[in-house]
């Protein structure tokens, strides 16, 4: 791709050209103007991996840990590292954008896409963000932080406004963009879908031209999010570049009307034509050809290894009584619960992607044993019945389903398929999907065939936006298509799941049929946007009796040295577009982990989750290992921490409270009349249990190794508005192992307002082998650690005054662990910008 002169084109454009600039053509491709050398961009998400341009049957790519686990590993150095390897695998992809990565906040454990951003601390979440964009924008693709601004919830996120003050809006919502445009410069925002205060996100003059642009001084494009423009003047006069997706609602001839009548000016048009050139002009430094190909050129032991490292460094050791862990690999292991056997490696929505190999941690554990496991399944936990796709075979006998498009209805005699596919995942979200010779309603036919292992009844389920039924060996099992009930998957646009039962037959093979009807035939098209052709999913299971399995695994659990469970949520539970509606695990699994860990004291709680969930059986379970959604590698990654080839050194990114009603937005946590209100103020995560003292299942920063450390030798030194803060660290105990300093900052004084009791302003990762002692040193700028936002000044305020320096291995800072030392400011200032 050339350089282009932007200057020189923009003189050149005409009205209509400049228009056609400011909007998207198709999901994932802005407009080219060949004439004027201007090529098209292609985006692609996301946040923990680069999925290319199809959300149905994509071209497989390296899948990452999530947001949460990413923050988890509190490494900058590996996050740019990782970051590199996003931007290559753009590059594979012929992407010159990378919509990630995401910092919005996780005010609430519930919050359907709090596994997606880094952290509840801006701080973490700032700086771990600005690393992945150094790491993306070192290979010349540009990086999209997103989603601005306090997008925090799924709950009607097109709809609601974000209620909060300006000071919880810089202090936690916006500082984690404003530390990411001082340390990396990202090519791109994404506006996102609510409002704050009265004005939606994307038509927002106060926070997108006078704080991102003026104030920060921010010099890239603003992007909306997909659906998330909402008006053509308003949009273009506040700063928003671009409208995503296209082709346009709200731009087009509609916008080159409005500015035939000076709603806006033209000026406003050059502006914004403008930034989308010099956008361009900046990914050409990428490389990559203009409508490429898609490739998976990265998959690569590499890429594998690179995968692992970020895997186990996210991975935090929450509780290890006796010291269970880790486990012999020698040892008669039992391996039991939900997640054992799938690959949970992502979380729902746009974060998702086709790895292009997915580890489970039965499989990665199994590797690692030496004689194999047992294994139950111990207890079901999905929200939609699991992929039936990975369960059948295709009718020439190869793994997944066979599907064919027609143009015309089941029945009609001598229909032709138009395109034939061959896939085992069966969760289509069809909005990208492209035929040639597809009409606007189209059909298709799944089919696949399962034999039974044993006597049982089976269930099968779909969740459709258009019309499906399942048929097996021909008879009607589920219809869904006569009577649809909206629910919450696919976005929000799709079904409820429906489900119907059929008893199977040991040994016998039956075909599984599904037909499909394309978004056209939704019947509840009206009450919900219905993006491209529709989506589908197609799940089914063995239906298990949850008190025998439990008795089961209770049972095999006494017959073992050592039990493992893997447990945990899935993209089904946390996911973008709906939150989740309780902290409780989900079905009986709270009951098989007492259960199991009261028949056997060697159990290990392996949790997949994003975000917390209360934990009922903790006080007696003696090991907790958090696993996240750990990206390709999560198996192989569970087993390096379970059996100690990896020392855990992950910290967590988020507090663990023992409720959800210890949670500060308790209270506040869904759209009510169009608002949610941020009733905690500035006291989200740590900044409220402390303030509060709250008790906590484990804290922010919290994190045990299989080594033992010692923080000694602080030194703290204040001079020219820098704070450089240093010390030692030393392993203690006998393996190599790696520790995080942590750096918080607490004002001594009574501040003129109330101020969280102290906050983390930076932190280094420092690996040592035993007996091994490294000195460390964190540094930040005064403005930054003694700051809170004055809103009688609408400025940054930091105060003259005594402040504590403490730095520990936690938010827990506990006495003996602790270093604490102070500074002083001597006069009260007051500052903006970055
Ligand atoms: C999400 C964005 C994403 C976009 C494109 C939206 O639904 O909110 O984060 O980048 O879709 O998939």
């Amino acid at each position: 791709m050339a350089d282009i002169d932007v200057e020189a084109i923009l003189k050149k454009l005409t009205l209509a050209e400049k228009v056609d600039l400011l909007a998207g053509i198709d999901f994932w491709h802005t407009k080219a103007l060949p004439k004027h050398g201007v090529p098209s961009l292609r985006f692609t998400d996301g946040p923990n991996g680069v999925r290319g341009t199809k959300f149905f049957n994509g071209v497989p790519a390296a899948c990452f840990p999530c947001g949460t686990s990413l923050g988890s590993t509190f490494n900058q150095t590996l996050l740019e590292e990782a970051g590199k390897m996003m931007g290559k695998e753009a590059i594979a992809k012929s992407a010159h954008v990378i919509l990630g990565p995401t910092i919005n906040m996780q005010r609430s454990p519930l919050g359907g896409r709090g596994f997606e951003s880094i952290g509840e601390d801006p701080f973490l979440a700032g700086l771990g963000a600005a690393a992945l964009i150094r790491g993306i924008q070192s290979t010349g693709v540009q990086a999209t932080i997103k989603h601005f601004l306090c997008n925090d919830q799924e709950d009607r996120r097109m709809m609601v406004q974000s209620i909060v003050t300006e000071r919880a809006l810089r202090e936690i919502y916006a500082l984690p963009f404003q530390i990411a445009v001082r340390d990396s410069q990202p090519g791109a925002f994404m506006t996102a879908y609510n409002g704050i205060n009265g004005v939606s996100c994307s038509e927002n003059p106060k926070y997108l031209d006078g704080m991102l642009r003026k104030e920060w001084g921010w010099d890239g494009l603003i992007m909306s999010d997909w659906y998330g423009t909402y008006s053509t003047t308003e949009a273009v006069v506040a700063g928003l570049d671009l409208e995503m997706p296209g082709p346009p609602r709200f731009r087009g001839e509609t916008l080159k009307f409005n500015v035939s009548n000076g709603k806006p000016f033209i000026h406003v048009i050059d502006q914004r034509a403008r930034e989308v050139l010099q956008f361009v002009k900046k990914c050409a430094a990428s490389g990559v050809t203009e409508n490429g190909p898609e490739t998976t050129v990265n998959n690569t032991p590499e890429t594998a290894a690179l995968l692992r490292k970020v895997g186990n460094e996210g991975i935090v050791l929450l509780k290890n009584e006796n010291n269970v862990l880790p486990l012999s690999k020698k040892k008669k292991t039992l391996i039991v619960g939900p997640n054992a056997k799938q690959a949970t490696y992502h979380g729902g929505g746009s974060a998702a992607l086709r790895a292009y190999y997915a580890v489970t941690p039965f499989d990665g554990l199994s590797k690692q044993l030496e004689t194999p496991p047992s294994y139950t399944v111990g207890a079901y936990t999905h929200r939609f019945l699991p992929i039936l796709g990975e369960q059948c075979l295709t009718p020439d006998g190869a793994p997944g389903m066979r599907w064919r498009v027609f143009n015309e209805p089941p029945g009609t005699p001598n229909r032709q398929h138009i395109d034939e596919l061959f896939f085992t995942k069966t969760d289509m979200h069809l909005v990208d999907y492209y035929h040639p010779k597809a009409a606007d309603t189209w059909y298709a036919d799944m089919e696949g065939t399962y034999t039974a292992d044993e006597d049982c009844t089976y269930e099968l389920g779909l969740v459709v936006c258009g019309t499906a039924k399942a048929y097996v060996d021909d008879q009607l099992v589920v219809d869904n298509a006569t009577k649809q009930v909206p629910g919450d998957a696919f976005f929000g646009s799709a079904t409820r799941e429906e489900t119907g039962r059929i008893n199977l037959v040991k040994g016998n093979t039956y075909k599984f049929k599904i037909e499909f009807g394309s978004a056209p035939t939704y019947t509840l098209k009206g009450d919900t946007i219905v993006p491209g052709h529709g989506s589908l999913r197609v799940g089914g299971c063995k239906v298990i009796d949850d008190q025998a399995e439990i008795e089961k695994s209770v049972a095999l659990a006494k017959e073992h040295d050592q039990v493992i469970i893997c447990a945990g949520l899935n993209a089904d539970w946390e996911t973008e577009g709906a939150d989740r509606a309780s902290m409780k695990l989900p079905g009986v699994l709270d009951q098989l982990i007492a259960d199991v860990a009261a028949a056997n004291p060697n159990t290990v709680v392996v949790m997949q989750t994003g975000t917390p969930e209360e934990m009922p059986w903790l006080d007696a379970t003696p090991a907790v290992i958090q696993a996240w959604y750990g990206g390709n590698e999560t198996g192989n990654s569970i087993a390096d921490v379970v059996f100690g080839d990896y020392n855990p050194s992950g910290k967590l990114s988020l507090s663990f409270p023992k409720r959800l009603q210890d949670n500060p937005a308790f209270l506040n946590f869904r759209t009510e009349a169009g608002r949610t209100l941020y009733g905690e103020d500035v006291y989200v995560g740590y900044r409220y249990y402390e303030f509060a003292d709250k008790d906590v299942n484990f804290p922010f920063g919290h994190g045990l190794s299989y080594t033992t450390f010692a923080f000694s030798n602080l030194s703290v030194s204040h001079k020219d508005g820098k704070l450089s803060v240093s010390l030692s660290v030393k392993n203690t105990g006998s393996v190599p192992g790696a520790q995080v300093a942590q750096l918080y900052v607490k004002p001594l004084q009574a501040a003129k307002i109330n101020r969280p009791v102290k906050e983390l302003k930076g932190f280094a990762k420092v690996e040592l082998q035993p007996g091994e002692t490294k000195a460390v040193t964190i540094e930040e700028q005064e403005k930054y650690v003694a700051a809170y936002f004055d809103e009688e000044r609408d400025q940054w305020c930091v105060e003259k005054g005594d402040y504590e320096v403490i730095v520990s291995d936690s938010s827990a800072a506990k006495d003996g662990v602790a270093l604490r030392g102070k500074f002083t400011v001597g006069e009260t200032y007051w500052w903006s910008g970055v």
